[in-house]
C-alpha cells in the first residue's frame, strides 16, 4: 500500500489514444490506495473508453464537457475546474502529442486544457504516441517547455505501438505511473533534501559461470524501505543484489551481484549519503576460486574453499569512528535464529550503528520470502522496542518514521501541495 496517497485528491486527465484503456488500471490502483480520483476525459478519449468505466472504478463523476455544472450549497459551479484547484496532483495519462502541445501553448479550448491551465500544483504527464511524433522537434520543444515549468514526465517506453511498429512512444505501464505519482506527491516531505541509500537482496558469489553461493533473501524489505523513503521526499538509492520483487519506481537503482560489488557501490555513494540502511543479506563468504568455465561433475567429492567478503556496514561504522561523521544515520538488520537479543546488541556495537532491526528468521511469519515481519528495534543509547507483527510495508514505513524523528524532522512543513480543504469530497 501507499499511505502517501491516502486521502489525496488526484485529477486524472485522459486524452485520446488507445493507451487510454491502461488508465483504467491506473485509476483503479489510485482509488485502491484511498486517493480521491477525479477523471476528466477529452472527447476523443471517450471514444476509446466509456466514461462510465472510470465512474464505476473511481465511484466519482467523470467530466468530459466544459459546460457540465456541479451543485454546491445551492450554487452551480463548473465542478471539475474547481476540484482541480484542490488537487494534490494532476496526472495526464495518456498525454497525446496534441495535448502536450496545447499545454505548452497555454491553450484552453476544452475541459482538460482549461482545467490544466487553471491548476498550479504538481503535474505528471505520461506521453503516448507514435515514435515520429514523439521525436519530432515540435514535441521535444513542447516537452522541454513543460519540464522548464516543473512538469514531471514518466515514459514513454520503447515497445510495440498502436501502429504495430516497435519504437519509443509506448505509454509507461500503470504501475510505473502510479509509483511516479507517489514520488511526485511525496516531494517536499520530511526527508526532503536528504539522500537515503538502502542495500537489498541476497548477494550471489559465483562458483562458476552457472552456479553461485546465495541465500533466501527476496529483497522485499529493502524495496519496501526504498518506497517508504521516496514517499517521504528522500532522494533514494537502492543498491540491490538480484531481487524477487519489482523495485519501486522513482528512485535510483544500482544493480550488483556480489558482496564485493555491493561494497564498492556503497562506498562510492557514502560521501553523499545522509542515511544508510543495510537491508541486504550480504554473503559473508565467497568461493576462493571462481572458475571461468562450467565445472564438470566427477565421481570425487568436491570441496569448495571459501574466503571472507568485506563487511560493508562494519567498514562504514569504523570509518565513522576514525574519520568523522559520515552518514547522519546508519541502520542495520540482524537476521537471527537464536540468541536474538545478544546477537542484535553485538551487531549494534560491533558495527557502530545507530539502530539495529532484529528479526527472527526462524519464525514462519518473519524474515525471508514472507510479506510480514515481527521486529525489535535496538537503538544506540539503550532504547529497545518490540513491534507487533506487521506487513513489510508497514515495518518499512515505521522505520522511516523513526528516521524522521531521529533526524529532528517530525515537524517538517511540506513545501509543496495544493490542497484547499474548502471543497466537497464528491
Ligand atoms: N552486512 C554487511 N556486509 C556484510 C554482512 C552483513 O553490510 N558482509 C550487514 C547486513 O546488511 C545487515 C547487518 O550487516 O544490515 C547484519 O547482517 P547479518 O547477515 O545479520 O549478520 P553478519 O554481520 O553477517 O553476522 P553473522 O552472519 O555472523 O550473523
Amino acid at each position: 500500500m501507499a499511505p502517501i496517497l491516502s486521502g489525496k485528491r488526484i485529477m486524472l486527465g485522459i486524452s485520446g489514444g488507445i493507451a487510454a484503456y491502461k488508465s483504467v488500471t491506473l485509476a483503479s490502483r489510485l482509488t485502491q490506495a484511498n486517493a480521491m480520483v477525479d477523471v476528466i476525459m477529452t472527447h476523443s478519449a471517450a471514444k476509446f473508453v466509456a466514461p462510465v468505466t472510470f465512474q464505476a472504478i473511481t465511484q466519482r463523476s467523470v467530466a468530459t464537457d466544459t459546460f457540465e455544472f456541479w451543485h454546491d450549497a445551492g450554487r452551480l459551479r463548473i465542478g471539475h475546474v474547481a476540484l482541480a484547484h484542490a488537487a494534490d496532483l494532476f496526472v495526464i495519462a495518456p498525454a497525446t502529442a496534441h495535448t502536450i502541445a496545447r499545454l505548452a501553448l497555454g491553450l484552453s479550448d476544452d475541459l482538460l486544457s482549461i482545467t490544466a491551465l487553471s491548476y498550479k500544483g504538481p503535474m505528471l504527464l505520461a506521453p503516448a504516441m507514435e515514435t515520429n511524433m514523439w521525436t519530432h522537434p515540435a514535441t521535444m520543444r513542447n516537452v522541454e517547455i513543460l519540464q522548464d515549468w516543473g512538469v514531471d514526465f514518466v515514459g514513454p517506453a520503447e515497445g510495440r505501438l498502436a501502429s504495430g511498429e516497435v519504437g519509443e512512444g509506448r505509454v509507461a505501464e500503470p504501475e510505473e505511473i502510479f509509483e511516479e505519482a507517489c514520488k511526485v506527491i511525496g516531494r517536499g516531505g520530511p526527508l526532503d533534501g536528504l539522500r537515503v541509500v538502502i542495500t537489498a537482496g541476497g548477494t550471489r558469489e559465483p562458483i562458476d559461470p552457472v552456479r553461485f553461493v546465495g541465500n533466501h533473501s527476496t529483497g522485499k524489505m529493502g524495496a519496501a524501505l526504498a518506497r517508504a523513503a521516496r514517499d517521504l521526499g528522500a532522494e533514494t538509492v537502492l543498491v540491490h543484489a538480484p531481487l524477487a520483487v519489482h523495485p519501486p519506481g522513482g528512485i535510483t537503482l544500482v544493480p550488483v551481484h556480489t558482496a564485493q560489488q555491493m561494497h564498492t557501490a556503497v562506498m562510492e555513494e557514502l560521501s553523499k549519503t545522509d542515511v544508510l540502511i543495510g537491508a541486504a543479506a550480504v554473503a559473508d563468504y565467497r568461493p576462493t576460486d571462481s572458475s571461468d568455465y562450467k565445472l564438470k561433475k566427477s565421481p570425487q567429492q568436491q570441496v569448495i574453499s571459501l574466503e571472507r567478503t568485506p563487511d560493508i556496514l562494519h567498514e562504514v561504522g569504523s570509518q565513522r569512528e576514525k574519520s568523522g561523521p559520515g552518514p547522519k544515520l546508519v541502520i542495520g538488520f540482524a537476521a537471527e535464529t537464536n540468541d536474538l537479543e545478544a546477537n542484535a546488541v553485538a551487531k549494534l556495537k560491533g558495527k557502530n550503528l545507530d539502530l539495529v532491526v532484529l528479526n527472527d528468521v526462524s519464525a514462519p511469519d518473519s524474515g525471508f520470502a514472507v510479506d510480514t515481519n515481527r521486529v525489535t528495534l535496538f537503538e544506540r543509547g539503550g532504547n529497545r522496542e518490540a513491534w507487533p507483527l506487521m506487513s513489510k510495508d508497514e515495518v518499512a514505513q515505521a522505520i522511516m518514521q523513526r528516521v524522521v524523528v531521529r533526524l529532528g524532522r517530525l515537524d517538517w512543513k511540506r513545501s509543496m501541495g495544493n490542497s484547499q480543504d474548502n471543497l466537497p469530497t464528491d
